[in-house]
């Protein structure tokens, strides 16, 4: 019987999450994206899936912030959420997503946003309304919010600069 487990990424793991990723979205972008944001002391929670002592899946939640009024209130975003092809459907995204909000509630986090599909954001509690406010090149229904606790509800949604320079492609 496999064992799934749900831990904490650690430096060893960098080239089994980058095979994740390619394999996950098939192209290399979001490797880069991961790695980046990693180099750049943007990660604030990330989170493997490991079955049987395999790398199957990966999440990463890294610092935004929302500015306003020449204030800035740190977030984070959920991105890129990858599970390897052939472990698809047995819920490890969901695992992965569910976990990495504990701990981020745990540490303080108030906010977090995310770029995707919202019927399936929604049943994490994302929602398009929670961020409608939001002022970002991102601005569309894909963009989704969840806040646990009080956050500003508009501004500026600033991303570390990975976000434009790792995707560009
Ligand atoms: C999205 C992804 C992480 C989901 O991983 P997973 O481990 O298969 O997810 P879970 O098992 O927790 O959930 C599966 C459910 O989500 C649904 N689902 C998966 N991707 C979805 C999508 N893009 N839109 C809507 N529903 C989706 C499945 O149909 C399934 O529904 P069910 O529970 O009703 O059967 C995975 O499909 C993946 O790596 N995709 C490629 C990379 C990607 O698109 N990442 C997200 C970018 S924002």
């Amino acid at each position: 019987m496999s064992m799934l487990s749900i831990r904490a990424a650690t430096p060893r793991d960098r080239d089994a999450i980058r095979l994740v990723e390619e394999r996950a979205f098939g192209q290399a972008g979001e490797a880069g994206l991961v790695d980046a944001l990693v180099a750049a002391g943007d990660a604030i929670v990330e989170l493997v899936a490991e079955d049987d002592g395999q790398i199957v899946g990966h999440v990463l939640f890294s610092r935004v912030f929302v500015e306003e009024g020449g204030k800035e209130f740190p977030a984070v975003a959920l991105a890129p959420l990858a599970v390897d092809p052939s472990f698809h459907r047995s819920g490890i995204g969901g695992a992965l997503v569910r976990e990495g909000h504990v701990r981020l509630k745990e540490a303080g986090e108030a906010l977090s946003v995310v770029l995707g599909d919202p019927a399936y954001y929604g049943r994490f509690g994302y929602g398009h309304e929670r961020a409608a406010g939001f002022a970002s090149e991102y601005q569309s229904d894909a963009l989704q919010a969840l806040a646990w606790s009080e956050a500003p509800m508009a501004g500026r949604l600033v991303y570390p600069a990975a976000f434009s320079t790792e995707l560009a492609a």
